[in-house]
């Protein structure tokens, strides 16, 4: 058999990388890394992973230290004795025993610490989004204003916010590196995540649990704005969508309520009521279309209609064999529904 070099990464892929660094880019995404912390509750996760580093480090360097030195001042010499045997060390033995106990300690407290700010306390106020996670995207409830959303997550800058997390089918994660730890989202269960993005931007995030086929395509996008913004946003989610505008949105609204779309999608000011899908009321005020599978526009939500399968293969959309106008007159129709 001929020899493998393995190159560690199958073909092609170091393409897909770049690529995907320019998609990035074209659709106006930041990278994410836990470093660039972006809350108080990052902040603290990012500091507990200094703190530990260090202590780990100095560990390291005392054991390596002390192993190199024994190896090169005790190492075998012709002629030379069996080296003393000691059977037993009370003082070093409880040397060894009490000080990684107390850098156990000391990790402890600090991770206790830790804890403290990132996780809300057990009796806490009433969440302010309601996170709900299914097979492959994210619904976002706001009880207070009842803004119902997907994907795209807008929160108010420098404001202390608890997110409540659940499922609506399998085990998934939220996390979103630069603002909070990573939260499971579980089924019949409430976790609680509290955060307060201390800037304005646009922050990504995934699913974090391996979920099924899309599992990838689980993006998450925290918007961060003014405290303006955020109302104004909020007003413009509120506000119900008025009739269709020319015959392509009118073909296109009819079309929605003809074909099956209704059974899984709510529009409100329709008869479209239902929740298993996302709500598309605003659809055409999102940024990107599946989750972040593809961005946003009149092609890709015409292509996405046609053949849902084509861009996220597995995902619950079923292919409505409609045509390439019926599929464009939907498309306007949402596209239109800022
Ligand atoms: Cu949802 Cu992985």
């Amino acid at each position: 058999m001929p020899e493998q070099k393995f190159s560690g990464l199958p073909r092609g892929s170091f393409r897909f990388l770049t690529n995907n660094a320019r998609k990035k880019q074209r659709m106006n995404m930041q990278d994410t890394s836990v470093f660039d912390a972006n809350s108080p509750q990052a902040r603290a996760i990012a500091r507990l992973f200094y703190f530990d580093l260090a202590i780990s480090a100095v560990i390291f360097l005392t054991v390596a230290s002390l192993v190199v030195y024994a190896v090169i001042r005790f190492r075998e010499r012709p002629g030379q004795a069996k080296p003393f045997q000691d059977p037993g060390n009370p003082r070093l033995e409880t040397l060894w025993t009490v000080v990684p106990a107390l850098i156990l300690l000391t990790l402890l407290v600090g991770t206790a610490y830790t804890m403290k700010i990132v996780n809300p306390p057990v009796v806490h106020p009433a969440p302010n989004v309601i996170v709900n996670a299914h097979q492959w995207w994210w619904e976002y409830r706001y009880p207070q204003s009842g803004v119902v959303t997907a994907n795209e997550l807008h929160l108010p800058v420098r404001e202390k916010w608890l997110l409540q997390i659940e499922s609506a089918d399998v085990i998934h994660d939220f996390w979103v590196p630069n603002l909070a730890a990573k939260v499971d989202a579980i089924p019949r269960n409430q976790n609680y995540l509290w955060l307060t993005p201390s800037r304005e931007g646009i922050f990504l995030g995934t699913c974090a649990e391996y979920c099924g086929r899309q599992h990838a395509l689980m993006g998450i996008r925290v918007i961060v704005e003014s405290p303006e913004k955020f109302a104004a946003w909020t007003r413009s989610q509120l506000r119900v969508p008025g009739k269709p505008a020319g015959p392509e949105a009118e073909r296109g609204a009819k079309l929605f309520q003809e074909q099956t779309c209704m059974n899984c999608h709510a529009i409100a000011g329709t008869q479209a009521k239902s929740t298993v899908g996302p709500d598309l009321t605003h659809v055409g005020s999102r940024q990107t279309l599946g989750a972040g599978a593809s961005p946003n526009n009149l092609e890709q939500l015409t292509a996405w209609i046609k053949d849902p399968q084509a861009i996220k293969p597995g995902c619950n959309m079923p292919s409505l064999k409609l045509t390439d106008s019926q599929a464009r007159d939907i498309a306007v129709y949402l596209e239109a529904l800022k």
